[in-house]
């Protein structure tokens, strides 16, 4: 079984437990491939999908990570998944980070691309992080997670899965287990988008009397969505709202206000009776 880990993670709460994931196979002496989705700005080091291989003789695990945006995986992810090769053979463990709001239908809609693409989910997560709209509040939402106890959790699902293939005795998830929300509250998620997120905010704008062209923030974007020349670029269809340009700004030229920020999540989780936690599934 050859593992992969393949992640999406603007502000980094999704590498950190695709990072925990490989600290635990590498403690088994397993070694995975990694492919870290964002861009980061650098074409050269950004590896796609589309070159993972695995077939009868050699069938892959792979461990795939998004945070949720706007009640769904991260669109670019999504793509990624829908472009792997039709012939593959094996299974995933998709996992998704959440800012405590809603984790809407990201994980559900991982894992039927993945069953889709023969790659049925053996287990799944949802683990809490920092909000990263937030990071700039005087106490950003869900501040400080995923936390210790968050992690460990990660640690076990890790274990359940490795016992499943290193046994041969694998039992595909249960896919109901991952309608946890109500009906009501996944209507609600099913009308939500990044798309439309979009058209409500509008995509990040610097000030032009700050912004001294620097590059930082077409450096951190981590779709390409950000260009200097001709400045100011966003390039709207690739932005996905992260943030990292307006966070990253020496000039603090993009404005944001995190204490609003929080206001919103918090209104928007009082909406929502999903239980502010990690959670495994297998
Ligand atoms: C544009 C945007 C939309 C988000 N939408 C949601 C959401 O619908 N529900 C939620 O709980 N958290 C939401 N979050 C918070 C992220 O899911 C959370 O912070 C995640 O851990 C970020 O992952 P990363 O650190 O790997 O980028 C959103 C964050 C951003 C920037």
């Amino acid at each position: 079984m050859q593992h992969c880990i393949a992640y999406f993670s603007p502000a980094g709460s999704t590498r950190r437990v695709a990072e925990r994931v490989q600290h635990v196979l590498q403690n088994q002496k397993i070694q995975p491939q990694v492919f870290d989705l964002s861009r980061q700005g650098q074409e050269a080091t950004h590896k796609t999908l589309a070159t993972l291989t695995c077939s009868a003789d050699e069938p892959c695990l792979l461990w795939v990570g998004s945070p949720v945006y706007c009640d769904h995986a991260l669109p670019p992810l999504m793509e990624q998944l829908a472009s792997l090769p039709a012939h593959l053979q094996g299974y995933s463990v998709p996992f998704v980070t959440w800012g405590g709001v809603c984790s809407g239908l990201a994980l559900p809609e991982m894992a039927a691309l993945l069953v889709q693409k023969n790659l049925p989910p053996l287990a799944a997560a949802k683990v809490l992080a920092e909000h990263s709209s937030t990071w700039d509040a005087p106490e950003p939402w869900a501040a400080g997670r995923p936390h210790e106890e968050d992690l460990v959790l990660v640690d076990r699902l890790v274990a359940e899965v490795l016992q499943q293939v290193q046994t041969g005795t694998v039992h595909p998830l249960d896919l109901h287990r991952l309608e946890y929300l109500s009906s009501t509250q996944r209507a609600d998620a099913a009308l939500k988008s990044l798309p439309k997120a979009k058209t409500a905010v509008g995509t990040p704008r610097a000030d032009e009397a700050l912004c001294t062209q620097c590059g930082e923030c077409e450096q951190v974007c981590p779709t390409g969505a950000m260009g200097l020349q001709p400045w100011p670029l966003v390039q709207p269809e690739l932005c996905i709202l992260c943030q990292q340009c307006v966070r990253h700004c020496p000039e603090q030229a993009f404005p944001h206000d995190g204490a609003q920020a929080v206001q919103r999540c918090a209104n928007m989780a009082a909406a929502s009776d999903e239980g502010k936690v990690t959670a495994v599934f297998y």
